[in-house]
């Protein structure tokens, strides 16, 4: 089964900003917070990616979570954070799946609430 990233339409959301010029003023800072949840949504595609606790699952984390220790200085402590230990095994996915099903749709929830109200009082904008 081929698992597609929840991220896909965020992508096409931010393509159509670009292609009709939202992003300039006064819309510079709801750009920004657009940003945050572009990151979110990678955030969760690549937790719930564990979740299935499968092989593919399995190995992808490992690939994923090894990114970490690339970081200079940090990046030991970063891997154990990540993970929860130095491998990837139970903690792992208990870590994230709390991450996956409430940290970030609550973090989600707050900077949505905010492009959201940005959107209501700068109206959408009038296109190029
Ligand atoms: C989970 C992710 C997101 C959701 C659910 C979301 C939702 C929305 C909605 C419903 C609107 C109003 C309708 C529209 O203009 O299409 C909007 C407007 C806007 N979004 Fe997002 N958005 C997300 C991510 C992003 C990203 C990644 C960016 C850019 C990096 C972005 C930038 C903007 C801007 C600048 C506007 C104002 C557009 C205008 O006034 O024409 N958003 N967003």
């Amino acid at each position: 089964m081929v698992r597609k990233p929840p991220y896909y339409f965020v992508i096409l959301h931010a393509i159509r900003v670009f292609i009709s010029r939202a992003y300039r003023p006064p819309r510079e800072l709801n750009w920004i917070a657009g940003v945050l949840p572009f990151a979110l949504s990678m955030a969760s595609g690549f937790t719930g990616y564990l979740l299935p606790w499968d092989q593919r699952a399995y190995w992808a984390t490992v690939v994923g979570t090894s990114l970490a220790r690339t970081v200079p200085l940090v990046g030991g402590t970063l891997l154990l954070a990540v993970r929860g230990g130095p491998e990837v095994d139970g903690t792992t996915l208990i870590r994230f799946y709390s991450i996956h099903v409430l940290y970030l749709p609550l973090a989600m929830s707050l900077i949505l609430w905010s492009h959201f109200h940005m959107v209501k009082r700068q109206g959408i904008s009038g296109g190029l």
